[in-house]
């Protein structure tokens, strides 16, 4: 359970201190149009800041988190007094974790009726994959390779979200990651660069809509910059050591591509990169997202990570730690309590440069102009929007499409999938069978607990009365207290419910096995050493598959997982994540096949844990896999290098065949545009959609790239029997990469260019840049 406070004795309080006031006469109702230029907000902000004393602009760089739901380290409940007399008296900037029209309005008040400027606070929450209507996890979602369905889940989730009063969500995470063992993997969109550019951009798209100033979009934030995906061993908060190369070449990419987008906000990270802390990080802070990108939007810390900065060993105190932070660029101190009380004093002191403090400022105005919070600070309240702008028939709709997209065929042997029709009886078994609550994932918003269609009722709304499906739950994936702040317990070790399992599933023509890991084994400070099915479920799954071998596993996870022994034994593997609302419908669309799966992973599955970081993008070596020397080249001695199933990888119940690869011209020069086309047939019965992939490979250059690069993909729809002519263009901004000197350009020679379904099974040709 999320941390709760009761409502009605925080809001008594409010209005005692609310009543026991004064109100100070307001100028804050700057008139004019939300759709005006910036030079007209520059304007505005400048005549709002000539009024501002240094202390109201620290103020605009103070978020606090509400009163009742925590997303990180609990602050003080006696502090909540001292709260509301700091936002009445303008100290106060944005709130976060407030979650209502009633609530956001109450806040709002305070601030806008109170402080002697009445500037509107702006309210922020993490609305990753939904507000109320939950989408696949982000991981999920991306392995749908669907654009639109990724900006469509984030236009429902701004919907949502602004009817309750918030503005601004924490999302999209565009962390890259490789590792399977850190928990925030769901938040994500997996191991590669481009694709996790075209997610965030449609993601931010979803959010932030043509016009911040509607109240039905809401601001977006990428998050967190910068390497955080790369904690040392996957555990979270950990140190991250990226080399300049990684850096440009792998991680900032899509930071960049959400900055030239407009995305309105930034969020740094926790960890420290490179021996600096990324809220510390001047360079990335200033002198690239500020300077060399020339980003003008607004910089927030993570929850507390300007005072994490005296643990982290470069602070010696709060003080110390606002100095480090305001000159490295970190504008806005979210629940940390550190510009509030020192930032004014260091300006006094002649440490820190009042300009810097005005930038800041400057930038949060800004936002708040840009979305018409001067005109109306409420617009984006509604309890009537509240009421009936949730949950309707079209989110869902929305939903489970997205649900069903998302599903990725791991493995089908002899066409066990699609279930056939005439089908007369299927167990379902497993601890998420009949699971209303773990498919909504985590980060789930403002998610109705146990509101998710569960598989058990998913196929029952498929099937007709005449087919028998019976239940067994066999045992349990974790046990403790499931929340979103909770430990749980993954190393349970009861197995009484496996003989009612292995009951249920003796004659029966289908086992639906669903196994997989808890929502909440994955996301923040979720990390694990093990990436296997815990030894209930893999009793489970073996207990079940010895007497009935027409074994579907339907897999909930927010990870890749380590399922060697489900991979050689049980004929068909679907991957589920943890989609959402409308789940149990999306996988019984699958099951059925209502819907052909097209999902692809965006992150490869190791075959050992012992692998991570694994990732396809990876390079040559000196002494690659071809070559083999006796013992001495770059492998394991006991297991493969390659992947259990590889990035891209992804089944239909149809086949598609890619042939004659084109090339426009056998050779190109830098500012030329060459042209790559393929045909894919659908050789099969049904009708399907692929995600078409290109890749290339730069075979010399002047530092090491990887042996294979994502540059392009489209999904297409292909009728049985149809063959599609697939194009793509390729010019020097995806054959480019940022050399030794940190300098981006495409070097001249011989590239190899591959096509195909996944990243292992490719049509090749190759041509010459000149
Ligand atoms: C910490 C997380 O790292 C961040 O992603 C999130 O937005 C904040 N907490 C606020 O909940």
């Amino acid at each position: 359970m999320k941390k709760i406070l009761s409502v009605t004795l925080i809001f008594s309080l409010i209005l005692f201190l609310n009543t026991s006031c004064n109100k100070a006469d307001s100028t804050s109702a700057v008139a004019g149009k939300t759709s005006i230029s910036n030079a007209e907000i520059d304007k505005k902000v400048a005549d709002l800041m000539a009024k501002m004393t240094l202390e109201e602009k620290v103020g605009q760089l103070t978020q606090y988190s509400g009163f009742g739901e925590l997303t990180g380290p609990g602050a003080s409940e006696d502090g909540n007094a001292k709260k509301i007399e700091k936002i009445k008296s303008g100290m106060v900037g944005s709130m976060l974790n407030v979650t209502s029209a009633v609530q956001t309005r109450e806040f709002q008040e305070l601030a806008v009726k109170n402080s002697r400027l009445g500037i509107p606070l702006i309210f922020g929450y993490d609305v990753i994959h939904g507000y109320k209507t939950m989408f696949p996890v982000p991981l999920g979602e991306t392995a749908s390779w669907d654009m639109e369905v990724l900006e469509a889940g984030a236009r429902v989730a701004a919907k949502e979200a602004t009817a309750f009063g918030l503005h601004w969500t924490f999302a999209p995470m565009v962390d890259l990651m490789r590792d399977a063992r850190w928990g925030r993997v769901m938040e994500g969109s997996g191991e590669d660069t481009y694709l996790g550019t075209q997610a965030g951009l449609a993601r931010i798209k979803g959010f932030q809509g043509d016009d911040l100033s509607s109240n039905l979009t809401i601001a977006a934030c990428a998050k967190h910059f910068a390497g955080y995906g790369f904690a040392e061993a996957g555990r979270d908060y950990n140190t991250a050591e990226i080399s300049e190369h990684t850096l440009r070449n792998v991680v900032l990419p899509p930071f960049k591509a959400a900055a030239d987008a407009g995305v309105a906000t930034f969020m740094n990270s926790f960890n420290d990169i490179n021996g600096t802390p990324a809220t510390a990080s001047k360079y990335l802070q200033r002198d690239i997202l500020k300077g060399e990108w020339n980003y003008d939007g607004m910089v927030i810390s993570d929850w507390g990570s300007i005072v994490e900065m005296i643990d982290h060993g470069v602070a010696r105190d709060h003080k110390h730690a606002s100095e480090l932070a305001i000159i490295a660029g970190s504008d806005m101190d979210m629940e940390g309590y550190c510009y509030e009380d020192y930032l004014v004093e260091l300006v006094k002191e002649g440490k820190v440069e009042e300009k810097l403090i005005d930038d800041a400022c400057h930038r949060v105005l800004v936002l708040k102009f840009k979305m018409g919070l001067f005109e109306d600070p409420y617009k984006y309240c509604s309890e009537e929007r509240e009421r009936n702008d949730v949950l309707t028939p079209e989110n869902l709709a929305i939903a489970r499409d997205a649900a069903r997209k998302s599903i990725v065929l791991l493995k089908n042997e002899n066409n066990i999938l699609p279930i056939k029709e005439t089908v007369k009886s299927i167990a379902i078994i497993g601890p998420f069978g009949d699971d209303k609550d773990s498919p909504l994932g985590n980060w789930r918003g403002q998610a109705n607990p146990n509101s998710a269609v569960s598989l058990l009722e998913g196929v029952k709304n498929a099937v007709g009365k005449d087919v028998k499906v019976t239940y067994a739950k066999g045992v349990n994936a974790t046990t403790g207290d499931r929340s979103f702040v909770m430990e749980l317990t993954i190393n349970n070790t009861d197995k009484s419910g496996i003989p009612e399992a292995v009951a249920a599933a003796k004659g029966v023509e289908v086992v639906l096995l669903a196994i997989g890991e808890d929502c909440y084994q994955t996301g923040e400070a979720r990390s694990q050493v093990s990436i296997s099915l815990s030894d209930p479920q893999q009793a489970l799954l073996e207990a079940v598959y010895a007497v009935n071998k027409n074994v579907v596993v339907v897999l909930s996870n927010g990870r890749p997982l380590e399922i060697n022994w489900m991979t050689e034994n049980c004929p068909a593997i679907l991957e589920t994540w943890h989609l959402g609302s409308e789940s149990g419908n999306g996988i019984a669309d699958v099951l059925f096949g209502k819907y052909n799966p097209s999902g692809k992973l965006p992150m490869s599955f190791p075959r050992h844990v012992g692998q991570c970081p694994i990732y396809y993008n990876r390079k040559n070596t000196g002494r690659p896999a071809d070559k083999r020397p006796v013992v001495f080249w770059s492998h394991y001695t006991d297991e493969e290098n390659t992947p259990l199933y590889a990035f891209g990888h992804g089944l239909s119940y149809t086949t598609f065949e890619y042939k004659n690869l084109k090339l426009d011209k056998k050779s190109m020069a830098t500012n030329e545009t060459l042209t790559v086309s393929v045909d894919v047939t659908n050789i099969g019965n049904l009708d399907g959609n692929e995600v078409v992939q290109l890749y290339i490979r730069d075979l010399v250059a002047s530092v090491t790239l990887p042996i294979k690069e994502l540059k392009g993909f489209e999904k297409v729809m292909i009728k049985a029997g149809e063959t599609k002519t697939v194009s793509f263009e390729l010019t020097e901004a995806e054959l480019g990469f940022y050399n030794a000197e940190s300098k981006f350009g495409a070097e001249a020679g011989e590239f190899k260019i591959f096509v195909g379904g996944n990243s292992i099974d490719l049509v090749e040709t190759g041509f010459e840049l000149k």
